[in-house]
């Protein structure tokens, strides 16, 4: 496409401004619409970043038929109507993480991209970007670590009762979908799954254990993984840890095992020194393009190169890097640790297209 690119950002709450600035940040681009609703929230994110326009309902903007994209910044529930009638009006779609709150919504999601293939539909996990991570995959494709055996995420983050009082969708089942896992942990898991090749079942358990009567979903959980590569995996979180925001990443293969620690190598220990060498030179690289001024620190590195990644994918009508259907993995494989957490048992992943998995 050729010309400039406008776009709308709907949900003017806290990650709205890193999507604007970043927006703003590439060249033949306009943010030409603010939309939440709460008309205050739209007014002073317009008012930040020049926007010409204002909404209080994301119709309203999609029907703007100037507009190309529009990034969704809202709560999880409310992804799916929006994504829909969005790719349905004919505009190309960044969505935030995670994508959806449910099984039914993310299918309903995809089958909207299905009847609209040109469009671009991305998911945002800005983490794929980070060059540490890419590393790390890049290592496990290549072989480095031999056979995989064990890979997993440990999330450690501290979310208050604060941090849950301030919104109201925070910390419930209908609009958050769950809470540390769907929205904090969610970001490792799917850097996980993504460097590995992905989950085929998982069987998990949740608990509420220092935010009893704040919050109804989980602030603690642990499950097991059977991966598609073989190996098995595990997931342990915790939003109720000191270590305000601590993700450490682990993987040991026949060859050799590596600890990443909030992207830095921790651990290290492979069976031929110049494995060691390499593994270590090219998870210790550049650290990427900083995260933007509206970023908070724990959101990463990936924002910018990630809607710049979006934008080149609208331009070109190409694949976007991160798409919405694999954007979607993540989010099975959380939606399957409640899943288990109510049946007590493994659940397939694959099987997540099952009547049991839509009820959640
Ligand atoms: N990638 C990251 O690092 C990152 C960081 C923070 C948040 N997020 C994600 O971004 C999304 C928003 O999170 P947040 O922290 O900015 O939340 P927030 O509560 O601060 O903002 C969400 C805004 O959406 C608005 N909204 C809800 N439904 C709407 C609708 N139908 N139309 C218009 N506006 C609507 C609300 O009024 C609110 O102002 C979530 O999916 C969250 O998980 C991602």
């Amino acid at each position: 496409m050729n010309g400039k690119i406008k776009v709308g950002v709907i949900g003017c709450g806290v990650v709205a401004s890193t999507h604007a600035e970043n927006f703003l940040k590439n060249d033949g681009v306009e943010v030409k619409w603010a939309c939440d609703l709460a008309e205050k929230k739209a007014r002073s994110l317009a008012r930040k970043y020049s926007i010409e326009k204002t909404a209080t309902d994301y119709r309203q903007v999609i029907q703007d038929p100037e507009l190309d994209c529009v990034s969704v910044c809202t709560d999880h529930a409310s992804h799916t109507p929006i994504v829909i009638d969005a790719l349905d009006a004919g505009k190309h779609v960044l969505c935030e993480k995670a994508l959806g709150a449910t099984k039914k919504g993310m299918d309903q999601m995809c089958d909207a991209h299905a009847r609209n293939p040109e469009l671009v539909f991305s998911g945002v996990f800005q983490h794929r970007f980070d060059p540490a991570l890419r590393a790390l995959r890049r290592l496990v494709a290549g072989g480095v670590f031999g056979t995989l055996l064990n890979a997993s995420v440990q999330m450690r983050c501290l979310r208050t009762n604060e941090y849950y009082r301030g919104d109201k969708w925070r910390g419930t089942w209908a609009q958050e979908g769950g809470s540390l896992l769907i929205n904090q942990s969610i970001h490792f898991i799917d850097a996980l799954l993504w460097i590995v090749g992905g989950a085929e079942q998982v069987c998990g358990a949740h608990a509420n254990i220092t935010h009893g009567g704040v919050i109804e979903t989980e602030d603690c959980a642990a499950a097991a993984l059977r991966l598609k590569c073989g190996a098995l995996g595990t997931i342990e979180a915790t939003a109720s840890s000191h270590l305000e925001w601590e993700p450490t990443i682990s993987l040991h293969g026949s060859a050799g095992s590596v600890e990443i620690r909030d992207k830095k190598p921790v651990k290290l220990k492979f069976e031929k020194t110049q494995d060691e060498e390499t593994v270590l030179r090219e998870l210790s690289g550049d650290a990427g393009p900083g995260p933007g001024e509206s970023s908070k620190a724990h959101y990463g590195t990936g924002h910018p190169a990630q809607i710049a990644d979006f934008l080149d994918s609208v331009r070109h009508e190409r694949a976007p890097f991160v798409s919405g259907e694999d954007a979607r993995h993540a989010v099975d494989v959380v939606l399957g640790i409640y899943r288990s957490h109510k049946t007590g048992g493994w659940v397939d992943i694959n099987g997540c297209k099952n009547k049991e998995m839509q009820a959640i």
